[in-house]
């Protein structure tokens, strides 16, 4: 199918490395200065991009930075709302404010020569007023400037992009699917961040197919072979569902929890432990004598039970089975470009990975969970920065992590010219890859939307015809 895909060369610019056949990425694209540079131009600045989480900003006048490229954004919660403003004094323009903090009662104080701006970006002081002729005095002009901005899923997202598509526009159904599961009741419980050395979509990608779980994964892989090599090795088959070997439902049952467990401990954040302790007690539940049958029934009844025992604790989740139907989601979630979600029960991991060169990104993990009212976890305000090879993540984060910057050696190998694609399992890669060449070629903002809904739910999935 893939090969009937055509890929135009783009109605404006001509990309270098461009991706011409969808199943083969050009190996430059990930470490190549002009393409590099092409993508700070062209792709960052009109995408929408998540800029903070809102529980990093809880109280009034607190505010965080949040950094991309060149860029420095403030976000702040002011009493109509949350609101974003460039960071830069409207006088010689040093940057205003570094991190995260509160201000209400100061505003924002230049260190340069002590200008002031309140929580709304309305400037407040200028020393020595006289000085200056009225022109340069003007309100309106002395104001920060503004970024657009839009909440979703507990996140502010900005775009520097004025004219681009809205945020829902550009995500698509997806975003409401999400919100369906929970998505802005979620709080982080705890927040990671490390420097790798690695193209941003190098990083992406290392998480758009569960192909890879065999090798480098292998415990997940040995829990529950068949269950891995029904979805990646022959037939076909999803987490959920009965291995096809000779196990009995019991066995079977016990590989799920298994699987969970692993996925709980290694995944912190994706399954809760809370989860695990709710269907450790639904071992022994009645079910039928088919494991065809008795599998999927015993998951309905563990989506079930969470629901239940969470919501006599007062945690805000959706009917698990209800969502399960009305609103299915994918085992990862992409939002385009850098921010996606690996929602399970009630809970999700979230990462988000920004460029800081040709070959380092920073990559940040959230895990994400509900809570009952005044029960909310403490939410770290900044992240743990830690090495990309330290012990102390969980086990799967250090696994992956292990891989990328071998893979981004690799693509310099001589003789390695491009990726080679699965067209079945490894489409979103592609799909990535060429909704960015949309971007650096110009196509027009409308058809980059549609082409960006399609991701949603494309994970594991085949590559599509993105309309241009
Ligand atoms: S640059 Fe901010 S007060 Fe001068
Ligand atoms: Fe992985």
């Amino acid at each position: 199918m893939s090969s009937m895909i055509q890929v135009n060369n783009g109605p404006t610019t001509k990309v270098p490395f461009q991706v011409t056949d969808p199943e083969r990425i050009p190996t430059r694209r990930y470490f190549d200065e002009e393409f590099y540079k092409l993508e700070c131009e062209r792709l960052w600045p009109h995408v929408w991009q998540m800029a903070c989480r809102l529980e990093q900003i809880p109280n009034l006048g607190d505010w965080a930075e949040y950094k991309i490229l060149d860029q420095s954004v403030i976000v702040v919660r002011t009493k109509q709302g949350v609101k974003a403003f460039h960071n830069a004094c409207r006088h010689r323009g040093a940057q205003l404010a570094n991190g995260h903090g509160n201000c209400r009662a100061q505003g924002f104080i230049c260190p340069f020569h002590g200008w002031r701006f309140n929580m709304d970006g309305e400037n407040t002081f200028v020393y020595g007023k006289h000085l200056f002729s009225e022109r340069q005095l003007e309100k309106a002009d002395l104001a920060l400037k503004p970024c657009r901005l839009e909440l979703w899923g507990g996140c502010a997202f900005i775009n520097f992009d004025d004219s681009a598509p809205s945020f829902r526009e550009c995500i698509g159904p997806v975003a409401d699917r999400l919100e369906a599961h929970g998505m802005s009741n979620m709080r982080s419980e705890w927040w990671y961040a490390t420097i790798l050395p690695a193209n941003w979509k190098i990083a992406m990608e290392a998480f758009m197919e569960g192909y890879h779980v065999m090798r480098t994964h292998p415990q997940l892989h040995k829990a529950s072979p068949a269950l891995y090599n029904t979805m990646y090795g022959q037939d076909a088959g999803a987490i959920g569902q009965p291995a096809p070997s000779n196990l009995t439902v019991r066995q079977n049952i016990q590989q799920q929890l298994q699987s969970l467990e692993l996925l709980s401990v290694g995944m912190a954040g994706m399954v809760h432990a809370k989860e695990v302790e709710i269907a450790r007690q639904l071992l022994d539940v009645e079910l039928p004598e088919d494991p065809v049958k008795a599998v999927p029934m015993w998951y309905g009844i563990l989506q079930d039970q969470i629901t239940k025992q969470l919501r006599a604790r007062g945690e805000p989740v959706p009917d698990l089975n209800a969502v399960a139907v009305s609103d299915p989601v994918n085992a990862v979630e992409f939002l385009f470009p850098h921010y996606f979600l690996l929602p399970f029960f009630t809970s999700m991991s979230s990462y988000r990975i920004r460029p800081l060169g040709p070959e380092s990104c920073l990559f940040e993990i959230w895990s994400l969970t509900g809570a009952a009212e005044g029960q909310e976890p403490r939410t770290p305000l900044e992240p743990t920065f830690l090495p990309y090879d330290s012990r102390e993540y969980p086990p799967i984060p250090q696994q992956d992590y292990s891989n990328i910057p071998l893979q981004q050696k690799g693509l310099h190998a001589e003789g390695f010219e491009f990726m080679r694609l699965s067209k079945e399992k490894e489409g979103l890669i592609s799909n990535y890859q060429r909704i960015i060449d949309g971007y650096l070629s110009g196509v027009e903002p409308e058809k980059l939307a549609k082409a960006t809904q399609l991701l949603g739910g494309n994970f594991d999935g085949k590559i599509v015809d993105l309309g241009f």
